[in-house]
């Protein structure tokens, strides 16, 4: 099995807890932390514009209200995606997926992108995830990973791209992961650290694949986790587990 070619630990949702998630102050604060990686969701907003956005509604990221998929990147232009965070992120704006991955290559960091597809919407927002993941990334020395929670929109990811890698994300691992990962020809397993025994860890490494575990804020956890095999840490604790964590 060839070794994991990405950083070893991610920044969760742009700039973890030190930063509000899905910004492009977020994605700065990894960039001038040292980080090499970083994970954050797209969502495909009412006019399926995709954007950085975890929830399906404006409520708890923004100065809005309603759901994303009625909402049209125009009007979520004109909310406040710092300010619920701290006064000194006050007009920071959602992030279209495009500038977001703009300033991913520019600043030379690597992106896990979850796909995170508002119900309904698995398909669209795989495909148009991956479409603009191939251009926005094209001719750059390294190739984003894409991930999610939903069969689905790997599919469609993998129709619209296939040469992305993707990665199969599940809280905890089903006994039948591995025909998923098959079907869905993903590189990766990514899985809650809370659900996962080492036994886990080590049949999946087994199988050729790579493990990613999220949210490990805590440095003694993560060591456990890499003495397990874990290729990769997403944290929200940039400051307690940085780029060169051993
Ligand atoms: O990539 C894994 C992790 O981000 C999944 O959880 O809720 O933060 O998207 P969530
Ligand atoms: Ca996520």
């Amino acid at each position: 099995m060839k070794p994991w070619p990405y950083p070893r630990i991610i920044a969760h949702r742009g700039g973890g807890t030190l930063a509000p998630e899905n910004t492009l102050a977020g994605l700065r604060v990894a960039k001038e932390l040292g980080f090499g990686g970083v994970e954050f969701d797209v969502m495909l907003s009412a006019d399926a514009t995709p954007i950085l956005m975890h929830d399906q509604t404006l409520e708890r990221t923004t100065s809005g209200s309603g759901a994303i998929d009625m909402t049209a990147f125009s009007d979520m232009l004109k909310l406040d995606a710092g300010s619920w965070f701290s006064p000194e992120f006050v007009g920071e704006l959602v992030p279209s997926f495009e500038r977001a991955g703009r300033l991913c290559v520019e600043l030379g960091l690597w992106a896990n992108v979850e796909i995170k597809p508002a119900k309904g919407y698995e398909a669209e927002t795989g495909r148009a995830a991956a479409l603009l993941a191939r251009e926005l990334w094209r001719g750059a020395p390294v190739q984003p990973l894409l991930g999610s929670f939903r069969p689905q929109a790997l599919a469609a990811a993998k129709e619209a791209a296939p040469e992305l890698p993707r990665g199969a994300l599940t809280k905890e691992i089903p006994p039948d992961w591995q025909s998923h990962m098959e079907e869905l020809d993903c590189v990766s397993l990514h899985c809650d650290y809370r659900m996962l025994l080492p036994q886990q860890a080590r049949a999946v490494h087994d199988a050729g694949y790579w493990l990613v575990c999220w949210t490990v804020n805590d440095p003694a956890i993560a060591r456990v986790l890499f003495d397990w095999g874990a290729d990769a840490v997403i944290t929200d604790r940039l400051d307690l587990i940085g780029p060169d964590f051993r």
